[in-house]
């Protein structure tokens, strides 16, 4: 039987935005969707992506003195590297100045040209430069400014081509309150009251005063609104009109746009009249989402608020980040991200709830049986809560995640877990192990406990894909135990199951000194940004010939242990894997790295330079690092160099 068809899709970014917290949460949440949906046994198409034209972006090229694709093709990059990062599923990445994207968009123009949908005029009007967005006077806010982002709006007025949407306002209207397109429907009637009711305006969807876009190509000099632009990406990924394989009959209409609430009017208004005038049919699901704030501020670079997400994955574990984020924000409402919520969270529901209960259930299982449960077994009446509530788990997670409710699906996952660690309280294995005649009864309440967190990761997994494998791997759970059809059956383990054990899941964190860590971090790299920016860079030393570089050795080495050195506040000693026998080097970096975090790396050695004693301790060489601003960064090889390979 072919498997039905499953799509959803992201926001495709600015590449302007620095990726952080805020903007990994779409994409974080998606993809938990994208696998759940796939665990179900769902053909999935998960698309996302970067929306790579506009003002902004010339003008942040220009500022560089680069080209706009240059500029852009530097950032796709690093977008690319925190989803992997971020263990993001996508199976297909567009850039709308991809050339199927391009000729998909011009089609779209044309055809909705052709159709009299849109037409040449004027334009006068606010154009608001940060959102690439045009507002007519009347919708700007008490001070004159764009009344999505706050900020000043400049006059604009050009001969453009305008779509004319009128002739949708009331099929809108329906869409919005009659069906349930818009996730949550509460957000319905602010955008029937403030656009919808007062008339809607007809859209200028071109512009002549710059060119970083897609030309129309029936009028030179004029290139197609961002978000015409944009918006067509949901459908040039799936070979609308364009030379990619064509997806639209497997995969058209949508199954869930996901998007946060600042661009919702753009995907509830624009976006299904363009369906409505291609006479398309329209998306099923339009979920939108609040914001996540810092400390209940805005996230922004300037602001010196953002948080990385890399930064914080490599502290705790991507999968960490991805469960917090998603724990902490229920559909529809903004949340406030703080580090202090967020080691809170990680410390009561990973490390004392999920990673307590995995690590106190092998234990135990290995303590008193060495590893392997005898068959034999004594239910007791106690066990049916437990049992119950884990049968019943998976018909719950289905019914939120139809609703996208993630919030509240990992909170049904949690009350398991917490359920299976009261049971270990309430039938006390400990007491049941220093009686013989209980062998049975003390198998049957182990056997329960792996049961009930098979069930709990396995539908945790699309949630945590990185980490729930190895609590698989733990429990001794081969990879059918672990389908989606048998998380909604208790009994799945063989009754002699082996278990192993693993390494801590989630080691305690210290909260206070982390989130004086973490505040520290944020402080610095605002000044570094401030620094950075100002620096002159220094001039190039004295030239040199090849014959004098050619006597510095440098090598590449693995760092085995790392150790701050007692009364050497600035140093750390560094043991090295250089493929000659290994050495130990004294590096003065204590203030940017963490001992723990450099263990593992790749770094690259001065191999020949003259051993010295700082601070009492030997150093044979020097590890290579560059002035970054006020900080100092390692520089790390690429991980598949040898040991002892030499640099050239
Ligand atoms: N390029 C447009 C989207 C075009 S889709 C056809 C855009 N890009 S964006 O990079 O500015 O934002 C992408 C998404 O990230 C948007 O949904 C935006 O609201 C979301 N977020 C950016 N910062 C956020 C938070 N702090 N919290 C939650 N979502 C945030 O808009």
């Amino acid at each position: 039987m072919s498997k039905k068809p499953y799509y959803i899709t992201t926001p495709i970014y600015y590449p302007s935005a620095s990726p952080h917290i805020g903007t990994c949460y779409t994409t974080v949440a998606c993809d938990s969707i994208a696998r759940y949906r796939r665990m179900q046994g769902y053909d999935v198409m998960f698309l996302t992506g970067t929306d790579e034209h506009g003002l902004k972006i010339q003008q942040k090229a220009d500022e560089k003195g680069v080209t706009p694709k240059e500029y852009v093709d530097e950032i796709v990059a690093n977008f690319k590297k925190l989803w992997s990062f971020m263990n993001i599923s996508y199976d297909h990445y567009i850039r709308t100045t991809d050339d199927y994207h391009i000729k998909t968009v011009q089609t779209i123009f044309r055809r909705l040209y052709d159709k009299g949908y849109i037409y040449k005029g004027e334009y006068t009007g606010k154009y608001c430069v940060p959102c690439e967005s045009f507002w007519t006077s009347t919708q700007l806010d008490e001070n004159g400014c764009c009344p999505d982002c706050h900020r000043p709006v400049t006059d604009a007025k050009e001969e453009a081509y305008f779509f004319k949407l009128s002739p949708f306002a009331d099929r809108l209207e329906k869409l919005l309150t009659e069906t349930d397109y818009l996730q949550p429907k509460s957000r319905a009637t602010e955008l029937v009251n403030n656009f919808i009711k007062p008339g809607l305006e007809d859209l200028c969807v071109s512009r002549t005063t710059f060119k970083w876009g897609i030309p129309v190509d029936f009028d030179e000099g004029h290139v197609v609104y961002v978000w015409v632009d944009a918006l067509s990406n949901y459908i040039s990924a799936l070979g609308y009109e364009n030379d990619r394989p064509d997806l639209m009959g497997k995969f058209w209409p949508a199954d869930v746009h996901m998007v946060a609430k600042d661009i919702m009017r753009f995907h509830a208004i624009i976006w299904p009249a363009m369906l409505m005038a291609l006479e398309l049919p329209l998306p099923k699901h339009l979920a939108v989402h609040g914001w996540i704030t810092f400390n209940g501020q805005k996230m922004s670079k300037s602001l010196g608020n953002v948080i990385d997400p890399i930064v914080l994955g490599n502290r705790y574990g991507a999968d960490a980040i991805r469960y917090h984020i998603l724990r902490e924000m229920p559909l529809g409402a903004d949340s406030s991200f703080s580090n202090e919520i967020m080691i809170n969270r990680i410390n009561s529901d990973l490390a004392n709830d999920l990673g307590n209960l995995v690590s106190r259930t092998v234990a135990m299982v290995i303590k008193y049986f060495e590893g392997t449960l005898p068959e034999e077994r004594e239910a007791e009446a106690i066990d049916s809560e437990l049992i119950s509530m884990a049968e019943a788990l998976r018909g719950t997670v289905d019914g939120l995640m139809d609703e996208t409710k993630l919030s509240a699906a990992l909170t049904e996952i949690f009350k398991v877990i917490s359920r299976a660690n009261k049971y270990i309280d309430e039938t006390s294995p400990w007491v049941l192990a220093k009686d013989e005649g209980k062998r049975a009864r003390l198998a049957s309440v182990l056997y329960n406990l792996l049961e009930s967190i098979r069930i709990s990761a396995s539908l945790l997994c699309p949630f945590m894909p990185t980490d729930m494998p190895k609590i698989f791997e733990q429990i001794g759970a081969a990879e059918a135990d672990v389908s989606y059809e048998n998380a909604g059956k208790f009994g799945v383990l063989p009754a002699n199951v082996t278990v192993h054990k693993g390494d801590v899941l989630y080691p305690r964190i210290d909260a206070e000194k982390e989130i004086e860590e973490l505040n520290a971090f944020v402080a610095k790299e605002k000044s570094a940004g401030e620094t950075a920016e100002n620096a002159d860079i220094e001039p190039v030393a004295g030239i040199i010939g090849i014959e004098d570089f050619g006597k510095v050795d440098m090598r590449v080495a693995t760092v085995k242990a790392c150790e701050k050195i007692p009364k050497a506040k600035k140093l750390l000693k560094l043991t090295l894997d250089d493929g000659l026998g290994g050495r130990q080097v004294v590096s003065g970096i204590a203030k940017w790295y963490e001992p723990e975090a450099l263990v593992g790396k790749k770094v690259i050695v001065v191999a020949n330079l003259s051993p010295a004693k700082l601070c009492g301790v030997e150093s044979q060489g020097m590890i290579l690092a560059a002035d970054a601003g006020d900080e100092v960064k390692i520089i790390f090889p690429d991980e598949s160099i040898p040991n002892g390979a030499r640099l050239s």
